[in-house]
């Protein structure tokens, strides 16, 4: 099958408060989990995809998610005279794509960010991923979401159900499942009370949009927090065009938050061939000494 969506927009430019002061000077994006950083796995699910330019929203203090997807001749030099050819390859497999980079002036919140793509996204669909929500790289959450936009031709959002005392962190959506897992959407709304919220459904960092949402975004005045939402853009885009929704099943975790990270960097740490063994027989004493603790 022809694979309708070429372009991944990273909206990468917010504050990172959440992580601070980790994130004064350095992008909450380049966090690593054990050895690699948060941008470089959202990278790689797009790659898995087949998608052909990538599309960076950065900001002030971003400049090292630049220089991760740059040539590094230094460094690769001295790699190659170790004999480190693995790592070579490594590092050089990811300046191997056309990245293009457009700064978000103020952080004026998500669909501001999206809109940025603008004159790069032109008039195709896009896909946008979230790097702070990883995704299980054997889950295929995105390609699921290409073969529903390549059957539907219209905007499909990731959905996942949430529990209820979480609900009010995100957007959620009201809607008729049409097939298994697929939802065509027929209400959103942004960071509700759990008693307004439409059902326990959300929306999470992966999306395919069409270049309509432009024309949206752009007229969207600022509403939670006071940053220009997208859930208001799709809001508005609903009233005209379906949505669809995709409710994904697998293994996410929420890297923005630091409990989401920790758990994320343990769980990769146990799968890492390099660390695993050592890794859970250190986890292994830490459980026990933590057990007798609390029998003591
Ligand atoms: P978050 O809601 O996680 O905000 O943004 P944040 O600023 O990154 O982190 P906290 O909440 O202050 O800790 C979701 C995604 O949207 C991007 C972020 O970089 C992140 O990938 N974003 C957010 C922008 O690119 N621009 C913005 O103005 C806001």
């Amino acid at each position: 099958m022809i694979n309708k969506v070429r372009k991944a927009v990273f909206p990468a430019a917010g504050l990172g408060t959440r992580f601070l002061p980790a994130t004064k000077a350095s992008p909450k994006e380049m966090l690593p989990i054990v050895d690699k950083p948060l941008i470089q796995y959202a990278v790689e699910e797009a790659e898995r995809c087949h998608i052909k330019e990538f599309i960076m929203i950065t900001g002030k203090s971003k400049r090292a998610i630049e220089d991760h997807f740059d040539y590094a001749w230094e460094l690769e030099e001295n790699l190659k005279s170790k004999g480190k050819d693995a790592m070579l390859e490594e590092v050089r497999r990811l300046s191997q794509h056309q990245f293009a980079y457009i700064r978000q002036g103020a952080p004026l919140g998500l669909g501001h960010a999206i809109l940025c793509a603008r004159p790069f996204v032109k008039d195709e669909p896009f896909a946008v991923i979230l790097s702070d929500d990883i995704i299980d790289p054997d889950d295929d959450l995105l390609e699921e979401m290409i073969h529903i936009y390549n059957k539907y031709e219209a905007t499909v959002l990731a959905l996942e159900r949430v529990p209820k005392e979480e609900i009010h962190r995100y957007g959620v959506i009201g809607g008729t499942e049409i097939k298994n897992n697929i939802f065509e959407i027929t209400d959103m709304v942004e960071k509700p009370k759990p008693s307004a919220a439409p059902s326990d459904i959300a929306i999470i960092g992966r999306y395919i949009l069409t270049p309509d949402i432009f024309e949206f975004l752009a007229k969207t005045q600022p509403g939670k927090g006071g940053e220009i939402q997208l859930t208001d853009a799709l809001k508005a885009l609903l009233k005209k065009k379906p949505v669809y929704g995709y409710l994904f099943q697998g293994k996410r975790y929420d890297a923005g938050d630091k409990i989401g990270y920790l758990r994320a960097t343990v769980e990769f740490a146990l799968r890492n061939p390099g660390v695993k063994d050592q890794f859970r027989e250190y986890l292994l004493s830490t459980f026990s000494s933590i057990m007798s603790n609390k029998e003591s």
